[in-house]
C-alpha cells in the first residue's frame, strides 16, 4: 500500500528516565540528572534536530513515600518545564497536560495562552480529567468525583477555556499612540459564562495567541473519552494492544468526528508505541530481560492495584489475574482498566508475566527489535488505517531514544514516511490543522 504523500506525525513521550517503570535503575540512565533542566533540553534539542512534530510532558498530581522509594511519581510541572524548553528551542512542539478536575478555566486558558507566545505558537494542551483518590485529597476532596462527572465538567472547562481564547478578536490591539488607544474595547468581549461547574466573567487578560488557540490533545478511551475528543480534540493520543484494536479505534472514533461535522483528517490519532532497540532481535529481548530483572513485583502489585482500583496483593505471581469483569465500570481510568483485564485474559497471563508486560509501558503497545523491525511495525499501522502518527515511548529514554532518532527516523525518511525538514513553524503547523474561527466574530 503506498503512503500517497501523506507522512506520519512523531512525537516523544519525555517521560523522566524512560518509559519502563524501572528505567531509573539501568546503569546507562541519567537519573541524577532528573531534576537538571540540561537533561530535558538535550532530548527536545535532539528531538527538534530530528524533525520531530512535538514532545509531550504527562503529569499526575500526587505521589506517595511509597512510590517514591521506587522512583515513581516525581515531576516537573509540565508548562513550567515547558516555558523553559521554549526558550531553548525553535520549531517543536510543546504539548503540556493540565487536568480540568484541579484547575480552573480562567488560570489555564491564561498559561497556555502565554506558552503560545512565549513559544511562537508552538503550545499543545494535553486535556486530562485525572482518575485517581490520591490526587482528589491534594485538592480538598475524600475521592475523585466520578468518571461522568469528570466528563461533564471537562466540557463545560473547555467551552469556557475557547470563549476566554477567542475573548479577544485578531485586530483588536491598536497600538495606536498618536490618540493614546492601546486597543480596541469593541473587539474584547466579556464572555459572562454562568454554568454547573464555573462562573466566568472574561475577558482572558491576553490577547489572541499566535496559534489562535493552543493545539488540544486528548486521551480518554471510554465512551466518554471518545465523545469528547470527537467534539474538542485536534490530536489523541491513545494506548492499544494489538493492530486490529488500534484499527477499530481509529475507525469508531473517526466516524464520531464526522458525526459531529468535523473533517476526520483534521484530527490526528497517534497511539503509543514503547520499545527497547537492539542491534539484532536476539540483542533486543536481552536488554527487555534485563530491565525485568530490576522489577520489584511488590512495588508493581501497589501500583497496578491503584491503577485498578482493586486489592490484588493476595494473589501469587504464579497465578492469573482473577475474574475482574465487575471492575469494568470503575470511576478511574476505564478504558485502561478494561485494557489490562483484556490482555490478561486473551494471552492467558499470570500475574507476573501481566506486571512484566505492563512494566514496559503501562499498558501500550510493547516491542523490542532491530531499527528495521521497529520502522516496520510503525509502517504497517500507518499505511493500514491504525494511526495518523505516534506517540514515541522510549523504555529507557537517553538509550532508546537516541537510536530511535539515530536509526529508526533516518529508515522512515528513505521510506518517504516522515519529513526532512519543517514546512512550517507552529504545532498547528507540524500537525496540518486548521486556525480556528474566532466565535465573536460574526461575519458580515
Ligand atoms: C498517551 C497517554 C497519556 C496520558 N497522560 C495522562 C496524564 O498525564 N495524566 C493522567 O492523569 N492521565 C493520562 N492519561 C490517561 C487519559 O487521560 C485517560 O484518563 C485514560 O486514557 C482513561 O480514559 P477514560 O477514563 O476515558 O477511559 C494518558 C493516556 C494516554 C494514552
Amino acid at each position: 500500500m503506498s503512503n500517497q504523500g501523506r507522512t506520519m506525525h512523531l512525537n516523544l513521550f519525555l517521560y523522566n528516565m524512560g518509559h519502563h517503570e524501572v528505567s531509573w535503575r539501568y546503569p546507562e540512565s541519567l537519573s541524577h540528572r532528573l531534576m537538571d533542566f540540561t537533561y530535558y533540553k538535550q532530548l527536545a534539542q535532539k528531538a527538534e534536530q530530528a524533525k520531530m512534530d512535538s514532545i509531550f510532558l504527562a503529569d499526575r498530581i500526587s505521589t506517595s513515600p511509597k512510590a517514591v522509594e521506587h522512583g515513581s511519581l516525581i515531576s516537573f510541572e509540565p508548562t513550567t518545564l515547558l516555558s523553559a524548553i521554549a526558550a531553548v528551542t525553535n520549531r517543536i512542539g510543546l504539548i503540556g497536560t493540565v487536568s480540568t478536575s484541579f484547575n480552573e478555566p480562567y488560570n489555564v486558558a491564561r498559561r497556555f495562552s502565554s506558552l503560545d507566545f512565549l513559544s511562537n505558537g508552538r503550545a499543545g494542551w494535553n486535556i486530562i480529567t485525572s482518575g485517581s483518590d490520591d490526587e482528589a485529597q491534594n485538592f480538598n476532596l475524600a475521592g475523585i468525583p466520578d468518571h461522568s462527572e469528570r466528563y461533564r465538567k471537562a466540557r463545560e472547562f473547555l467551552e469556557v477555556t475557547m470563549k476566554l481564547w477567542d475573548s479577544w478578536e485578531d485586530e483588536a490591539i491598536l497600538l495606536d499612540k498618536v490618540n493614546g488607544m492601546f486597543a480596541d474595547k469593541q473587539k474584547v468581549h466579556e464572555i459572562h459564562h454562568n454554568g454547573e461547574f464555573f462562573n466566568v466573567r472574561g475577558p482572558l487578560n491576553l490577547p489572541r495567541s499566535p496559534q489562535k488557540r493552543p493545539v488540544l490533545f486528548q486521551a480518554g478511551t471510554s465512551e466518554d473519552g471518545k465523545d469528547f475528543s470527537a467534539l474538542y480534540a485536534d490530536a489523541i493520543f491513545t494506548a492499544q494492544q494489538t493492530f486490529e484494536d488500534a484499527r477499530a479505534f481509529y475507525k469508531d472514533v473517526k466516524e464520531r468526528i464526522s458525526g459531529n461535522g468535523r473533517n476526520p483528517e483534521q484530527v490526528k490519532i497517534l497511539p503509543g508505541i514503547s520499545f527497547v532497540i537492539g542491534n539484532t532481535e536476539k540483542e533486543a529481548e536481552e536488554r527487555a530481560e534485563e530491565l525485568a530483572e530490576f522489577m520489584n513485583f511488590d512495588h508493581s502489585i501497589v501500583q497496578l492495584s491503584n491503577r485498578m482500583g482493586v486489592d490484588l496483593s493476595s494473589i501469587s505471581l504464579d497465578d492469573p489475574l482473577p475474574n475482574l469483569s465487575d471492575l469494568k465500570e470503575t470511576q478511574g481510568h476505564q478504558s485502561r482498566t478494561n485494557l489490562i483485564i483484556q490482555l490478561a485474559q486473551s494471552e492467558n497471563l499470570t500475574l507476573k508475566q501481566l506486571l512484566i508486560r505492563l512494566g514496559g509501558g503501562r499498558g501500550h503497545y510493547t516491542i523490542s527489535g532491530t531499527p528495521k523491525c521497529i520502522a516496520d511495525e510503525l509502517e504497517f499501522w500507518f499505511l493500514n488505517g491504525a494511526a495518523d502518527g505516534f506517540n514515541i515511548m522510549p523504555q529507557i529514554m537517553n538509550r532508546d531514544f537516541n537510536l530511535f532518532v539515530d536509526l529508526v527516523i533516518p529508515e522512515l525518511q528513505r521510506r518517504q514516511l516522515f519529513r526532512r525538514d519543517y514546512s512550517g513553524s507552529t504545532l498547528r503547523d507540524h500537525y496540518q490543522l486548521p486556525f480556528p474561527v474566532n466565535q465573536f466574530v460574526t461575519s458580515s
